[in-house]
């Protein structure tokens, strides 16, 4: 099938991300949010990434506006009644999933595909709130998503192979890499780099080293772009509870127990960049 209407359901950061490059790849978009406060502020933070781009002389300041042209936003998901495809990025909570699939499910033209950006929740529990199960699958996106070249895409037991190949020709068509996952506890991705954040946490909780130490040795010893309580930091300390917990109930496993220092972290709303302090203070 050929994509060339896309709606994107959340303009937060990984709603917003996914609208950008949709919209860079060529797509005309329409992004949704709860009110025009949170719209607003999602519409002007791909407005800034964008500038960034014309100011760095990657854009030109024609084509950044044609880019910033080709999305809409929108309070009323009823607009998405033209869309070939709709990816979801709402907050990760299964029931407010279930309700945006099916919503979407009366919304959408019959032939259009349904996409959820979840990280670690059962896509098929989605997809069977639908009415076409066969059109539904995981298109999972990475922090800061302009910038990844990975997508993930999670075929469930009742995704059809027309559906996962127009997945992944979409997801060629925006530049990223893809590789496909079943539909399980945090596919690929997410099952590897869990429990190692969820370690670095407790190596940080049992005195080991210091936090600093602990991100210098592996961004010097591995090579890695950032350490693992900066990636916390990163994807949000909240978002890795809520992806452990999830593993931990699946599996049942140690290695996916969440540490007590980060449900603490949480508690006090320590939860990363968003809210300028997790592991690291972001107001200095
Ligand atoms: N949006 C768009 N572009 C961004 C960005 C963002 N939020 N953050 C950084 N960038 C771009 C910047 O524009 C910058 O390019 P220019 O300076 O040329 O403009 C480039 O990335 C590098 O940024 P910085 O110089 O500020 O910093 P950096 O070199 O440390 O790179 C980083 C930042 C790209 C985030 C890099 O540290 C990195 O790749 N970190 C690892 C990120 C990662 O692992 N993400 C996956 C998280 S897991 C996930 O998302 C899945 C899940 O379900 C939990």
């Amino acid at each position: 099938m050929d994509i060339k209407k896309v709606g994107v359901v959340g303009c937060g950061l990984m709603g917003s991300g996914i609208t950008q490059v949709c919209a860079q790849a060529g797509y005309e978009v329409i992004v949704s949010e709860i009110n025009n406060e949170l719209l607003n502020k999602g519409l002007a933070s791909i407005d800034s990434r964008l500038n960034r781009d014309v100011e760095k002389g990657r854009l030109s300041p024609p084509d950044k506006d044609s880019i910033f042209n080709r999305i809409k936003g929108t309070t009323d998901t009823k607009d998405f009644n033209d869309r070939d495809l709709v990816v979801e990025a709402a907050i990760e909570n299964m029931e407010l999933k279930k309700k945006i699939l099916a919503e979407l499910d009366k919304i959408c033209p019959k032939h259009a595909i349904l996409a959820t950006n979840t990280s670690c929740l059962s896509i098929i529990d989605m997809a069977m709130v639908t009415g076409r199960p066969d059109k539904v699958l995981g298109l999972h996106f990475f922090n800061p998503v302009p910038v990844m070249k990975l997508l993930e895409i999670v075929k469930t037991i009742a995704t059809s192979d027309e559906t996962l190949e127009t997945g992944q020709n979409f997801g060629k068509s925006l530049g990223k890499t893809i590789v496909i996952a079943k539909d399980t506890p945090g596919f690929i991705v997410n099952r590897l780099l869990i429990p190692y954040l969820l370690n670095a946490i407790r190596m940080l909780d049992i005195g080991i080293a210091t936090k600093e130490d602990i991100d210098t040795g592996i961004t010097l010893g591995l090579n890695h772009p950032m350490g693992p309580l900066t990636l916390s930091d990163l994807v949000g300390n909240d978002v890795v509870l809520f992806i452990a917990d999830g593993l931990y109930e699946e599996f049942k496993e140690p290695q996916y127990a969440p540490p007590s220092l980060l449900r603490k972290m949480v508690t006090a709303g320590r939860l990363g960049r968003k809210t300028g302090k997790g592991f690291y203070d972001y107001n200095k």
